[in-house]
């Protein structure tokens, strides 16, 4: 799959827009990009994002004497800014949300406005800016009250929570611009993305940079429930490639869905005895009880996603936490 994404990308030198630049799935797939020599502009107004990954990026362009990178200030929710920032953009990804469930449950309004507002005021710049295709980070979040597992993209419920409404409301438009316009897209569902670049330090962080920074302060960590929970941890490198085989993607379906994870369910007691075989047995953590609104199971069917865009995860969990690991150990040294 790799080599077939460099392959595919070798004479080309095309111009992107990444939002959500300062995040961590918009640092990485910049990174690649650039690794690519393709032209990028990465857009973020640091809600949740860090300057530290804009730094890097910008460090490591330096370094690589790429002048194809160009990081601008903004937010969103203006409508001007986002014309601007579309105008001779060829492909956009749009990763830019505040990317958390309990918080969209204390603050629905700013969910509103960043998750559904922005997405809206990008989609609608990126059409009237004739944008070959709108890329855009959905969420499993949409399958909401359907529990049965593992999901399929054609079998959603209904939405548990404000961020899944408003990841369900992007999906909707995105449809309707194919519809009404012919504006083509594709919707990633990712599932639990994993990897270098993702916060640690958030309130709302996700449980793998949670554990592994309480880890290596010698801290003890809390798992939400028995620890029977199951999630698809996919790692990130494959979550930039199937964003890229979104661009080379030439097939019938212009305004597609997809799951994007591992196709692999792992419990969080397989995820406790994976990290012990990176940290020993005496890392320490204890059961506490289930939190509120979290699904007891998740898993994504990736069958459509392998099948029209040859998308091929080759990380095992094992394999992921190698190179994520590497990645904290050097930001908590
Ligand atoms: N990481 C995951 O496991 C996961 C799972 C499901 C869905 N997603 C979705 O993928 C996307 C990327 O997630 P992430 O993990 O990189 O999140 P992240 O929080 O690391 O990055 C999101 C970025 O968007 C920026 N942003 C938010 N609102 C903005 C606005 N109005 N204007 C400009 N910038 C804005 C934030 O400052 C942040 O840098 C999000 O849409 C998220 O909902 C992520």
């Amino acid at each position: 799959m790799t080599e077939k994404i460099n392959n595919w990308f070798k004479d080309k030198k095309l111009r992107f827009l990444v939002t959500g630049a300062a995040g961590f799935i918009g640092t990485n797939l910049i990174l690649k990009l650039l690794d690519l020599k393709q032209t990028v502009t990465g857009v973020d107004n640091f809600i949740t994002g860090r300057t530290s990954n804009i730094d890097h990026i910008i460090d490591i362009a330096k370094k690589a004497n790429f002048s194809d990178f160009k990081f601008i200030k903004g937010d969103l929710n203006d409508f001007e800014f986002c014309k601007n920032i579309t105008e001779n953009i060829d492909y956009v990804f749009h990763e830019a949300a505040i990317a958390s469930v309990p918080w969209s449950l204390k603050e629905p309004h700013l969910f509103h406005s960043n998750n559904d507002t922005a997405f809206f005021n990008i989609l609608n710049a990126s059409r009237i800016s004739k944008v070959k295709r709108f890329i855009y980070a959905s969420s499993s979040a949409v399958y909401g009250t359907n529990s049965n597992v593992p999901s399929v993209e054609d079998a959603i419920g209904e939405p548990l929570s404000i961020y899944g409404a408003a990841k369900l409301t992007n999906e909707i438009y995105a449809k309707a611009f194919f519809n009404s316009f012919g504006f083509e897209s594709i919707g990633f569902r990712y599932f639990n993305i994993y990897g270098g670049f993702q916060d640690p330090y958030s309130a709302y962080a996700a449980v793998i940079p949670i554990w592994v920074k309480k880890i290596l302060n010698n801290e003890r960590f809390v798992i939400n429930g028995d620890g029977e929970t199951t999630r698809d941890f996919c790692y990130i490198d494959d979550i930039v490639d199937i964003n890229l085989l979104a661009v080379m993607y030439d097939g019938g379906e212009k305004a597609g869905v997809y799951n994007a994870g591992s196709g692999k369910s792992v419990s969080l007691n397989e995820l406790i005895q994976a990290l012990k075989g990176f940290f020993g047995n005496d890392i320490k953590y204890e059961y506490g009880p289930f939190r509120d609104g979290d699904i007891k199971h998740s898993a994504a069917d990736i069958t459509k996603a392998k099948r029209e865009l040859g998308f091929n995860p080759k990380f095992s969990l094992k394999e992921g936490l190698v190179q994520s690991l590497e990645y904290y150990k050097n930001l908590f040294k």
